[in-house]
């Protein structure tokens, strides 16, 4: 079984550590579209259009389920994605995020913080109110965490500044959220710095995890190892590497990220 994974560039590698840890035995091919990073920006359209042709060059390497790392491009495309391969297995990030949320959240008082287009694009919120209508749902775009994350600056004096910025007063007052999604594919890798300003209480959830017991259960998924992962990339090989082996959490060797057009 190979297992196609899409992702707007190396962020969703922290989703491919997660589809592996939990699908060992599968082979992956990912795919990060760093020529046009970020989608985080960009236009409903222009992200649909860019993750038809993605997913195109997955499927023209025979794979037999699509993952949508990308939080952006999930909120977008996935049922243009679902249309458009209707034979193949199509799973995204958001879904699975939200329902985690939903189930982790006692309250039903829920933060989700993403890209400026995630948040403005309205699919976390819609997914929760779907899954648990009487949920109160506070969102925010932080779009420096991108950079933030890709810097590598979890501990640095101006990653605590932003971190404090953007949920400091969010987060508390007198009726603060129980959960929170982390709606972005590189928001996992700063958990402990959005843990010093969010207290111990509140539960993060990460869509990757939830996104991968998903895909286990529809595909079934053996214990074991042996799976192999394939890099492809639209641009900059060693910026990959470098950047991309802080996501996946082991090192990616920059001759082995084969550079496609799509
Ligand atoms: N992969 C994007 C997401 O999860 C973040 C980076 C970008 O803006 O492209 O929304």
């Amino acid at each position: 079984m190979t297992i196609g994974v899409f992702d707007s560039g190396v962020g969703g590698l922290t989703v491919l550590r997660a589809l592996r840890a939990r699908m060992p035995q599968a082979d992956f091919v990912y795919l990060g579209d760093t020529a046009r990073l970020p989608y985080g920006t960009k236009s409903p359209d222009t992200v649909r259009r860019y993750a038809l042709q993605a997913a195109e060059a997955l499927r023209s390497r025979d794979v037999s389920a699509l993952v949508v790392a990308c939080n952006t491009a999930s909120g977008v495309a996935l049922e243009a994605l679902a249309s458009r391969w209707p034979d193949v297995p199509v799973v995204g990030v958001v879904e699975p995020g939200a329902a985690a949320a939903c189930r982790r959240s006692p309250a039903g008082n829920i933060a989700v913080i993403g890209t400026e287009s995630t948040i403005r694009g309205g699919a976390y919120q819609a997914a929760i109110a779907r899954l648990r209508p009487e949920a109160r749902v506070r969102v925010r775009a932080c779009s420096v965490f991108v950079a933030l994350a890709e810097e590598g600056w979890f501990d640095t004096p101006a990653a605590e500044a932003v971190a404090q910025a953007y949920l400091g007063d969010w987060l508390q007052g007198d009726d603060p959220p129980d959960s929170m999604v982390l709606g972005c594919t590189h928001f996992p890798v700063l958990t402990d710095l959005i843990r010093r300003i969010a207290g111990d209480a509140l539960v993060l959830v990460d869509s990757a995890s939830t996104t991968a017991e998903v895909l286990a259960e529809r595909l079934g998924a053996e214990p074991g190892g042996g799976g192999s992962v394939q890099f492809l990339a639209t641009d900059g090989a060693d910026r990959f590497a470098r950047v991309g082996s802080r996501f996946l959490g082991q090192t990616i060797d920059a001759t082995d990220v084969e550079i496609v057009d799509l």
